[in-house]
């Protein structure tokens, strides 16, 4: 069991202020979706999340099989360590490393090492294209193919709850669509809490139960579901050019 609550949380770069009072909430197996355009503070939000950005104010709670964990006093290091892991914005991963070395890499949380051989197995049943290509350069992959790997790196940690980071960006799209029925595969198959930052509103609301609107840092609209988001008169101005 693996849940997120975030609680009136303000936070930004020295005297910038991102974040503006948000307040969200996370349960066991659900994908909720965080949606916003260009610089409203999604990735801040994640940054809060994995111990990367401070909060001034508020709290980030995760539970996590029955233990209470609160991410202002924990660094990145735990945070990872108790069960939580991000897939990042522009996944970052190690361009001259082998597809196979950057999904070792994934497998530092404790609890993964000793599963390591197991988990690799599971991560090439999910993404066939990682075992075929295992060997190849990093870098040297589509971009399509690089997020499947960054997402199969996170997998490796075997978390509890999932990050995700724009997993949209950049791809094609029918890349963007296999990306996204990929994480819903990864979220059924690993038994995933999972929180996916998207400017992309048709294919996130294909696979999220529900999902925040971020506008300026503050939250402006909780979808209840799927129809809640598409009707919402916020987001049809902003990501349907209707109002
Ligand atoms: N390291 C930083 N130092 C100072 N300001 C930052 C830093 N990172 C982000 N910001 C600012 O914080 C605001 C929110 O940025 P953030 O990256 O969280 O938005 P985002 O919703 O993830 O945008 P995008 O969709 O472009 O990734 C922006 O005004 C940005 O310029
Ligand atoms: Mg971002």
């Amino acid at each position: 069991m693996s849940s997120i609550s975030i609680r009136s949380l303000n936070a930004g770069y020295g005297t910038v202020q991102v974040l503006h009072d948000v307040s969200m909430h996370i349960d066991d197996s659900e994908i909720v979706t965080l949606l916003g355009t260009n610089g409203n503070g999604k990735s801040t939000l994640l940054g809060v999340m994995m111990g990367l950005v401070r909060p001034t104010e508020g709290q980030v709670v995760f539970e996590i099989d029955g233990r209470v964990h609160d991410a202002a006093a924990m660094s990145t290091e735990q945070i990872v360590e108790a069960g939580v892991c991000i897939v990042p914005e522009g996944r970052q991963l190690f361009p001259k490393m082998s597809v196979e070395q950057n999904l070792m890499l994934g497998a530092y949380r404790s609890s993964a090492r000793s599963m390591v051989s197991r988990t690799l197995q599971e991560c090439f049943e999910l993404f066939p294209i990682l075992k075929e290509r295992r060997s190849q350069a990093a870098g040297s992959m589509s971009g399509g193919e690089q997020q499947m790997l960054a997402i199969g790196r996170a997998m490796m940690a075997r978390p509890k709850i999932l990050l995700i980071d724009e997993p949209s960006v950049g791809l094609a799209p029918i890349m963007v669509k296999r990306t996204i029925d990929k994480i819903q595969e990864l979220k059924e198959h690993a038994k995933l809490t999972v929180l996916m930052a998207e400017q992309n509103l048709a294919q996130a609301i294909r696979i999220a139960d529900r999902g925040y609107v971020i506008v300026s840092g503050k939250i402006e609209v909780n979808g209840e579901n799927r129809a809640e988001l598409e009707n919402n008169a916020l987001i049809q101005k902003l990501y349907l050019g209707t109002s």
